[in-house]
């Protein structure tokens, strides 16, 4: 076992499936969560929107734009507006080699949807985008909807944000939920020793694309003791150069390429 303090799951290496299976079919949907519970990640990566009507959907970008037939952000689509959208169509243009016919017409889930579908089959890393909208306490009665708070040292879920603020104020409520704060671009060229132990105040481990996760970089993680997930890496060179001793998971979107070589 790892040095540090953060084994979740009782295992020395997480493997984080990245928005699903990213790399197989297209991300956010139902069908990747599927494939990537099948490929046997240890968790499901999920961004989190908030719609119109106030309700959570799996999907990374504000806009919906990039991934499926519509144009705009989903803060101005309501549910049932937003689930007329094809989610995955794009997808088999996109990656004519990857296409299937199931793909097409795929819809972006709400998050009840992801919880009924999964129920407590996979654990979940849940990731606040948009934290400014009041949604984090939804997602806490959500899950506690669900039943996915009786045990949160279990680490079955996980929540991540590029937002401390939004952390802290889940830790102030749900002091046992293991959080990651994930990293901006250059930041780890910027973050002294100090402000990674303040992150350790609420966080058990810090999410950082894998340009930065560099044994320097690593040895500052380590002695704040935070465990470190390099996202995303999708191949075994990409893994070997990031797998240092501190390296505790990935997030990636080959789920399958990733757990041959943990
Ligand atoms: O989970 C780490 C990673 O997902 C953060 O980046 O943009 O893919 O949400 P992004
Ligand atoms: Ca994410």
């Amino acid at each position: 076992k790892s040095a540090t303090a953060a084994v979740i799951l009782d295992k020395d290496f997480l493997v984080f499936g990245h928005r699903g299976a990213s790399g197989y079919a297209p991300e956010h949907t139902l069908l990747s969560y599927q494939l990537a519970k099948e490929l046997g990640a240890d968790y499901l990566e999920i961004d989190l929107q908030q719609t119109k009507d106030g309700e959570l959907v799996a999907l990374h970008d504000p806009d919906v734009n990039r991934t499926t037939d519509g144009t705009g952000n989903a803060a101005d689509f309501t549910l049932a507006e937003l689930q007329q959208l094809d989610a995955g169509s794009w997808f088999n243009k996109k990656y004519p080699a990857k296409a299937k016919p199931e793909y097409a017409g795929l819809t972006i889930p709400s998050l009840r949807q992801v919880f009924q579908t999964f129920g407590n089959e996979v654990n979940y890393c849940l990731e606040i985008k948009t934290p400014d909208a009041g949604i984090e306490g939804k997602l806490l009665s959500l899950l506690d909807e669900f039943n996915l708070l009786e045990d949160p040292k279990s680490a079955n879920v996980i929540i991540q944000s590029f937002s401390a603020e939004s952390l802290q104020s889940v830790h102030r409520v749900q002091p046992d939920i293991p959080l990651i704060k994930l990293m901006d671009w250059y930041s780890p060229l910027v973050t002294s020793e100090k402000e990674l132990k303040e992150i350790k105040q609420y966080a058990m481990g810090i999410g950082v694309s894998q340009l930065w996760s560099t044994p320097a970089f690593e040895k500052k993680v380590r002695s704040a003791d935070l465990a470190l997930y390099p996202f995303s890496v999708n191949d075994a060179a990409s893994l070997f150069k990031v797998a240092h001793t501190g390296t505790l998971g990935v997030y990636t979107d080959y789920i399958d390429t990733i757990s041959a070589y943990k």
